[in-house]
């Protein structure tokens, strides 16, 4: 049963219809009552007329007395004050009040994450693989060359890689690897609520590196046709299945992205050495604090380290506020094997660009300690700031 708080005895029908049983309570104290007679309830629904201070404040009680509940605030319109208000007090989601389906993904999100929180979790003992999402805010800073590298290098070291290409508009993971799929991530949406191991099989594609491809669709616009949701299952599938699960993402916050941050165990950010990339770097750090992402799952990788261009990693460092785990140097060879088709880690394994990445490999994904980082790049990064959605992310 989930816990709605609306003054109006009207709201119970219209939530039902997205959240199956619903109890409703006019006041945070009614509300605050409820809770603690009932250990097991982990879900609460605010309804779009409760004032957003005191929806604010309910959350931060509830986070600080049952972390284990989760809070869903919906509104008649969602805008980035209320966003990053929400966001700071707590609350898991906000949702647009008259939009029910997205309720409901919320809430199923929100269910799954409290019942890890509360060590509910159903998985049994089968294999728990390892999700790591590759991203950047800034185009063209070496993403797919990073992703396809690693999955590449996994791959062909014994391990068993699912590479999942989110640029599902311009994907060009298939086209790096030299692969002519005949299925994507569209023929998931079919599946959706049933995806299972077959189900994933029948969509990927196998490359000479013994790695499975999941394609972006070969029509751009197929690419909003594919709820976050389905990558959501996707990806809770694919990890009881490979190893590894490298995604490889384009340069936005999309909701595919988001869904791959939410099932992620390591963020890899990536950065070069110029000024937009590292603006959009020191937002998206901003960003996943407020997306409540935990600091110690995410690593910094500065791409093209060694570009003359009059930013050096130690300012990137100070710009960031984070350290860099790994410098990757500028080579020719990094495009050529595009061009060639072939993971520069499998054409040339002793270059220094694939020798960077091996040893990001070994260190932080297959045997991952805390995250720590390179003596060369450490700088004091100074005290956390946080970036206030409500300035405008200037
Ligand atoms: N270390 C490097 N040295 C030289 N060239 C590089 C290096 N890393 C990436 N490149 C080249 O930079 C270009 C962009 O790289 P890539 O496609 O991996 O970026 P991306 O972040 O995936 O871009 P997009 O956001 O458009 O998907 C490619 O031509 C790639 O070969
Ligand atoms: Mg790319």
């Amino acid at each position: 049963m989930t816990l709605l708080w609306d003054a109006d005895p009207g709201a119970v029908e219209r939530f039902q219809v997205a959240l199956g049983g619903v109890t409703r309570h006019d006041s945070p104290a009614a509300l605050g009552r409820a809770l603690e007679a009932d250990s097991s309830e982990f879900l609460v629904i605010i309804g779009p007329d409760v004032d957003l201070a005191s929806a604010c404040d309910f959350s931060e009680g509830v986070r600080v007395q049952r972390p284990e509940v989760g809070v869903i605030l919906t509104r008649r319109r969602v805008d980035v004050t209320v966003l990053a208000q929400s966001l700071r007090a707590g609350v898991r989601e906000v949702v647009q009040a008259d939009d029910l389906t997205s309720l409901a993904d919320a809430a199923r999100r929100s269910r799954e994450i409290s019942q890890k929180v509360a060590g509910h979790t159903t998985s049994d003992a089968s294999r728990e693989g390892k999700v790591i999402t590759v991203f950047s805010a800034k185009g063209g800073v070496g993403k797919t060359t990073f992703s396809t590298n690693i999955a590449a290098y996994l791959a062909t070291s014994g391990s068993k890689v699912l590479l999942v290409d989110l640029d599902l508009a311009f994907g060009d993971v298939a086209i790096s690897l030299q692969m002519l799929p005949t299925t994507s991530i569209m023929d998931l949406v079919s599946m959706a609520g049933h995806i299972d191991e077959q189900g994933l099989a029948s969509v990927v594609t196998h490359h000479s590196s013994g790695l499975d491809a999941a394609a972006a669709p070969s029509d751009p616009s197929d690419a909003d046709r594919i709820p976050g949701s389905t990558i959501s299952e996707l990806l809770r599938v694919a990890k009881t299945v490979y190893d590894f699960v490298i995604i490889d993402t384009p340069p936005a916050f999309t909701e595919h992205v988001l869904a791959a941050f939410d099932n992620s165990d390591l963020l890899v950010l990536i950065a070069t050495l110029d000024i937009p990339a590292v603006k959009n770097l020191r937002l998206s750090l901003d960003t996943l604090d407020l997306l409540g992402t935990p600091k110690d799952s995410r690593l910094v990788v500065l791409n093209r380290s060694d570009a003359k261009v009059g930013l050096r990693a130690e300012d990137v460092v100070t710009a960031i506020r984070q350290d860099i785990a790994l410098m990757v140097p500028t080579s020719p060879a990094v495009p050529a094997s595009v061009n060639k088709g072939i993971p520069l880690v499998i054409d040339e394994p002793r270059h220094a660009v694939s020798v960077a990445f091996k040893e990001l490999t070994e260190k932080f994904l297959r045997n991952p300690g805390p995250v720590e980082t390179r003596a060369e790049a450490k700088v004091d990064a100074g005290p956390q700031r946080r970036w206030s959605l409500s300035r405008g992310g200037k």
